[in-house]
């Protein structure tokens, strides 16, 4: 097949140098805003624009599309059903066929004229990393944040130099460009949550990529507001103990074990309540106590563990019911393991915890497929 292009074919744009992915949930007032100060700052480059929205309710897409319909360096990523910072980045550098793809908050507080400085530092080749650094000589956090995330900001950061070994300055900077070749390689091990995709890259590089910090002064919000809140910090924590495990287990399974160890509280202070307040015998206790656990498991998981993916509605329904099905197959496999472990070996706390990760990890397989089925 020839893919090669004629003369006016070509001459209609050339291909991009740069691609800048702009995430993006309810920023309708400030699309008009990034795109006129992008068409001034990268004047000369060859460049396009990305949004990826995770279908705002304030018709975000439908502000960006009406801005693309007439220039065609701005394409829009519409993403239903799904939501997430992390995930809205990669996604977005994947879908470009740029050489350098760039990742910019949508919201002006991030600096665009150092786009221009950043791609000169890429394209020499001596980089394969640029981040904007509000933490380096020259560059400032500015009257962007409050002082309690000011604080939040730093501890995190501290975190992240002594559990990842991070030497970055400012590894929450969601402001960086790199090579689009490094995103196809990190990408599948990635983590869709949070906001921490920068961290995630760094740490996923292993400490193979060349990285170049350049400051720049972290503005005030135009329009909107922030949608960082304290669900995101704590994928940001699930996502430092996931990557210190090496990979070995994802943020969300982590997320859902740390539910199910808050369910075992549950399910002990709900076996006390039934037996002393209601009365019930052991037995009856105990399977009021299971429901009980199973439930807050249940609307825990998801507000946290797959708050992407939240279910509503008719399908929450639907959802607990699969879950508690899933759960009590879980608990038969947990018995079973536990008790044939406990045969050939006699020892209480191993056939426990075996049983315990048996049913864990069958609850988590088998919930992902039919509770919160993509
Ligand atoms: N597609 C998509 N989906 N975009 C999102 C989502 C989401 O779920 N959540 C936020 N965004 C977009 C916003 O619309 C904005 O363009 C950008 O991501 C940053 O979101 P903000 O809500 O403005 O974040 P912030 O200003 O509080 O946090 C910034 O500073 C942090 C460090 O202090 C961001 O740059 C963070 O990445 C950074 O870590
Ligand atoms: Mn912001």
């Amino acid at each position: 097949m020839d893919v090669s292009l004629n003369r006016t074919e070509a001459q209609l744009g050339a291909a991009p140098e740069l691609t800048v992915v702009l995430p993006t949930y309810n920023e309708r007032g400030n699309v008009p805003l990034v795109i006129a100060a992008l068409r001034k700052a990268l004047e000369g480059v060859a460049w396009e624009v990305i949004f990826v929205d995770d279908n705002s309710p304030d018709g975000t897409a439908a502000a960006a599309r009406a801005i693309a319909a007439e220039d065609p360096r701005i394409r829009v990523i519409r993403r239903v059903g799904r939501r997430g910072l992390s995930g809205a980045c990669v996604e977005g550098m994947l879908a470009s066929s740029a050489p350098f793809v760039a990742v910019m908050d949508a919201d002006m507080q991030h600096d665009e004229t150092l786009l221009p400085r950043m791609l000169a530092t890429l394209r020499y080749g001596e980089v394969d990393l640029a981040v904007a650094s509000r933490k380096v000589e020259g560059g400032d956090i500015g009257d962007g944040l409050s002082a309690i995330r000011k604080a939040g900001s730093n501890f995190a950061n501290a975190l992240a130099r002594k559990l990842l070994k991070v030497t970055l300055s400012d590894p929450m900077s969601g402001f960086f460009m790199l090579r689009r070749d490094v995103v196809d390689e990190l990408a599948p091990r990635l983590s869709a949550q949070g906001f921490k995709i920068l961290l995630d890259i760094v740490a996923s590089g292993e400490g193979r990529l060349r990285i170049r910090e350049l400051p720049f002064v972290f503005r005030e919000r135009q329009e909107g507001e922030s949608k960082l809140d304290t669900l995101v910090t704590l994928d940001y924590l699930g996502l430092l103990v996931s990557k210190y495990l090496g990979d070995m287990v994802s943020v969300r399974f982590l997320m859902f074990s740390l539910v199910g160890a808050s369910g075992v509280l549950v399910h002990l202070v709900a076996l006390r309540a039934s037996l002393l307040a209601l009365e019930l015998d052991f037995n009856q206790a105990q399977i009021a106590a299971t429901f009980v656990a199973m439930t807050t498991n249940f609307f825990l998981n998801n507000q946290l563990t797959y708050r992407d993916r939240r279910l509503t509605g008719f399908a929450l329904l639907r959802g607990l019911v699969t879950f508690y099905a899933v759960c009590s197959v879980g608990v038969l496999a947990n018995v079973g393991v536990a008790n044939l472990i406990y045969e050939n070996e006699p020892v209480w706390w191993i056939a426990g915890a075996a049983g315990a990760v048996m049913g864990a990890v069958w609850n988590y397989a088998a919930s992902s497929v039919l509770t919160w089925r993509k």
